[in-house]
């Protein structure tokens, strides 16, 4: 694996392969530490033109653990936010740094980056997806089902998001259901949904329809960054699609509830099922930092070869 940009991208392989060493690292963390440096002698830097508490913490964190240096870029001080281009900031970077972690609007940014650094490039979100995240979820549902085969999953509320289309790439590789739960505005378009050939991902604007005996109910903000203009709109529009006890009850008595986080409450999530859920979704947010030290490790591994 050269970069990690997309779940697209990745093969079923691939994803298993990133979630069992995302579990391996997890479960041997505080075992020697200090004594897996895969990055050693390495510096990643981090350019972040959006905020994150969970992305940027985990990856800080995660490269150090590896052995390796960090250095975090705000566009607010790189060129980059007063116009220099993204090829030229790639070309100058890609000589010094040993990878990069990006997020940005564009995923056409991050790819430009990647095809011009020469050096190992991470997807921490853009408008089409969010890989990352998808790979700790991924981790927990492992832990705490035991397997996402034959799991029905239901991404509820923006449902043409990039943390919904990372998951609409999960279930197209790996073969569960995923129901997108949505209003029709909030739906892929039908162009997009073509790109779907396994039968795995569904839509319905019913949500109480879709919950019934699932196993995963899944939630992201309404208000996606980038988004805020339209905040009265999607908050009025997305108002049925809430994760509340009275959807929790139609699905199976052991299904999981599961946010990326950040959450507000009483939006897509009632306050209620959140605390009660609190710990699948805050193992969820500890799960980033295993899964992202896991491609962490394979790009290593893929730049030495
Ligand atoms: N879930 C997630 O990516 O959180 P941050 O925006 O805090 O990084
Ligand atoms: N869809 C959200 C995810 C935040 C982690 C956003 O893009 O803001």
């Amino acid at each position: 694996m050269k970069h990690f940009l997309s779940i697209q991208d990745l093969s079923a392989d691939q994803l298993i392969d990133l979630v069992n060493l995302g579990d391996e690292l997890k479960a041997n963390r505080h075992v020697n530490p200090g004594s897996f440096t895969p990055l050693a002698h390495q510096c990643w830097g981090l350019i972040f033109t959006k905020s994150s508490t969970r992305t940027r913490v985990s990856f800080e964190i995660g490269v150090r653990e590896l052995g390796g240096a960090v250095m975090f870029l705000s566009d607010r001080d790189l060129q980059l936010g007063r116009g220099e281009p993204i090829e030229d900031t790639a070309r100058v970077l890609g000589r010094m740094l040993h990878g990069i972690i990006i997020r940005t609007d564009g995923h056409d940014t991050i790819s430009r980056f990647a095809e011009m650094s020469g050096i190992p490039t991470i997807n921490a979100l853009d408008d089409d997806e969010h890989p990352c995240q998808i790979l700790a979820d991924l981790l927990t549902i492992k832990e705490k089902l035991g397997s996402w085969e034959g799991c029905k999953v239901i991404f509820a509320g923006d449902t043409d998001c990039n943390v919904a289309r990372s998951w609409m790439w999960a279930a197209e590789r790996l073969g569960f259901q995923l129901v997108l739960a949505g209003p029709e505005e909030f739906l892929p378009s039908a162009e997009y949904l073509k790109g779907f050939k396994s039968g795995n991902v569904q839509t319905e604007t019913d949500l109480k329809a879709a919950a019934r005996n699932a196993d995963v109910l899944y939630t992201d903000v309404w208000v996606s960054m980038g988004k805020e203009e339209e905040a009265t709109s999607r908050l009025d529009t997305l108002k049925p699609y809430q994760i509340n006890q009275a959807i929790v009850d139609l699905a199976k008595p052991e299904a999981l509830v599961m946010h990326c986080l950040p959450a507000y409450r009483d939006k897509e999530i009632t306050a209620e099922v959140l605390e009660r859920h609190a710990d699948t979704i805050f193992q969820e947010a500890e799960n980033r930092l295993h899964a992202q030290k896991a491609v962490l490790v394979r790009l290593a591994e893929g730049r030495s070869q």
